[in-house]
């Protein structure tokens, strides 16, 4: 799968081996930065690389990190067609998906280590949206208060 992937300096103590782990997976993956640690980037910058991507189908899901994964995750869902979802547990990380359509997961690197991050990581990018007519439903709705602004 295509996949991207973005920390600000807060998530960048993980990302190369998300990166590492996702390659390892047999995905194609996009390193949309940050490349180097640099304390005064910001984590808006990141979601929109990773969200433009998912957007003009350069990337299918995305993996997204800053400090806590909130600040990516906020911004991140302000994009039309991103379902971001910050999980720092196993079944949400899986069933966002199942369930949502999650198509970003979002990571604080500050809360997660790399160990708990892989399985999340794992559990995301295993996981497909059942397509159950309650779930498509919802999506639906989702899509609704997102077209209404
Ligand atoms: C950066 O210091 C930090 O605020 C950012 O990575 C993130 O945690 C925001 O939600």
């Amino acid at each position: 799968m295509k996949v991207a992937v973005a920390a600000d300096h807060g998530g960048f103590p993980i990302k190369a081996q998300i990166v590492e782990l996702l390659t390892s997976m047999g995905h194609d993956v996009q390193d949309l930065g940050a490349h180097q640690p640099e304390p005064s980037d910001d984590y808006p910058d990141y979601a929109r690389y990773v969200g433009q991507a998912i957007q003009n189908g350069h990337a299918e899901r995305g993996v997204l990190l800053c400090g806590s994964g909130v600040g990516a995750c906020v911004a991140a869902n302000k994009m039309k067609g991103v379902r971001a979802g910050l999980c720092h547990d196993h079944y949400s990380a899986h069933q966002g998906v199942e369930h949502d359509d999650m198509n970003v997961l979002c990571l604080g690197a500050r809360v997660v280590g790399v160990a708990v991050a892989t399985e999340l990581v794992e559990a995301f990018m295993s996981a497909n949206f059942t397509k159950e007519d309650r779930h498509a439903r919802r999506l639906e709705k989702v899509n609704a208060i997102e077209a209404a602004g």
